[in-house]
């Protein structure tokens, strides 16, 4: 579907089935990949070590009071080439005026942090993507009717930093370097911000194979705007869509757009609630809890995700992370028939011990499962995921991984609900008279 030069009014999704993927290569700006994403909270410590102990992400580097920095503490958790990073304010009172200064994170703002958390309860703040020039993203974004959240800034003469708003009360950080080898740096105050200290080394070292972020999903009350307004300020095109119709049942109350870059490795999807349905939208009670638009769910990709999930199973009682109830044995017995070619049978059982759903679209195979909430609100939750296939040759013979190979999980709503229905007829049948 083309919605370029339409007006918001009349956009109109098609469906899975109807929709055209092309890429028009139209992004306005040159993306690099996801940087990190910025949680704000009311308490850094403890976020960033309940994350890191759920995921297996050490944390790498900080920016506090033991740095300096008497406005936020900040700590940055880094598995490959995934950054998660938690901030929260020191006391506004005890913080002379010029401290302001010690704030390793320029746009960070204690009262906007506080306002932030109690409205959205732990919550992402930003989606940060490393760009060729943060200064031109925000002023090509600008132009193009993006809502300016922070001017950008040029940190040490050598990072780059700007914002706007992406939806919500979450921001979108464009973050460049000016020194292409920054990455190759030990220190975090050059691979990732000015005024970060490397942090000391975990023992034993926390690695459960989490590799990179796949998407960051945000849920909207209009799905519309939402895309006009991030396709209009990003050049991103869409890459998918479902409706409410597409996943085989009305129950899942949701129409979702993805929006992709020009190489597909920055995935944006954005939800809308649908009304009237028998079971009430979880995006809708999303969007009651978050007090409004946010971000749904962060999809982390794992080298290996049986391995992943034997680590991450084993702290759920623990400190970590719940996942969402297992299918029944339905859906794996069916599985058997899906993913035969894909999965052998030892990696389908694996699958069942392990809960791990499984899609497939026209190029490859997705293994997903999905945490419960994983804060207080139901709201923000994480996906394991890996994908299988769509392996491709560039230019100079590298192989990679295209991006969104096997899709989303669009087929897994379907065959749930199918599985269920199949496990509560057994039941029935078992029952006595
Ligand atoms: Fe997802």
């Amino acid at each position: 579907m083309a919605i370029e030069n339409q007006s918001e009014s009349e956009f109109k999704l098609v469906g899975f089935k109807n929709f055209v993927r092309r890429n028009p290569k139209s992004d306005l700006f040159e993306v690099k990949r996801f940087h990190h994403i910025e949680f704000w909270c009311t308490d850094a410590t403890n976020a960033a070590c309940r994350f890191s102990w759920a995921l297996g992400m050490p944390i790498v580097a900080k920016s506090d009071l033991s740095t300096g920095n008497h406005i936020h503490a900040s700590y940055l958790l880094r598995s490959a080439d995934l950054s998660f990073l938690f901030s929260a304010p020191y006391s506004t009172s005890r913080a002379p005026h010029s401290a302001s200064a010690t704030a390793a994170i320029p746009t960070f703002h204690a009262a906007a942090c506080l306002a932030f958390a109690a409205k959205h309860g732990l919550a992402v703040r930003a989606v940060a993507l490393e760009v060729a020039d943060a200064e031109s993203a925000f002023r090509a974004s600008v132009a193009h009717g993006a809502e300016p959240a922070s001017p950008p800034v040029l940190l040490r003469g050598r990072t780059g930093l700007a914002e706007v708003r992406l939806y919500g009360d979450v921001v979108l950080r464009y973050v460049s370097y000016k020194d292409p080898s920054h990455a190759s740096h030990a220190d975090p105050s050059l691979w990732f911000l000015p005024g970060f200290e490397a942090a000391a080394a975990s023992f034993p070292a926390l690695d459960y194979g989490i590799r990179r972020l796949d998407h960051a999903v945000g849920n909207v009350a209009e799905l519309a705007p939402a895309v006009s307004y991030l396709k209009g300020l990003s050049g991103f095109h869409e890459f998918a869509e479902f409706t409410a119709e597409d996943v085989g049942t009305s129950e899942s109350g949701l129409n979702s757009v993805v929006l992709a870059n020009n190489s597909e490795t920055v995935l944006l999807p954005l939800n809308e609630p649908v009304y009237g349905t028998k079971r009430k939208s979880q995006i809708e009670t999303y969007l009651e809890h978050n007090e409004g638009a946010g971000v749904q769910h962060l999809a982390l990709v794992s080298e290996d995700i049986f391995r992943t999930l034997r680590e991450m199973r084993m702290r759920s009682s623990l400190g970590g992370f719940e996942f969402m109830p297992s299918p029944p044995p339905t859906y794996y017995a069916n599985l058997h028939k899906r993913a035969a070619d894909v999965l052998t049978v030892d990696q389908i059982k694996q699958c069942e011990e392990l809960g791990i759903l499984v899609d497939r679209d026209d190029q490859g195979t997705l293994l997903q499962i999905f945490t419960k909430p994983v804060g207080d609100r139901p709201t923000i939750f994480i996906e394991i995921i890996q994908r299988i296939g769509c392996m491709v040759e560039d230019e100079e013979g590298k192989v990679y991984q295209k991006g969104a190979c096997g899709g989303f999980g669009k087929g897994n709503f379907s065959e749930l609900f199918k599985s269920i229905e199949e496990y509560e007829k057994t039941l029935e049948a078992t029952r006595p008279a």
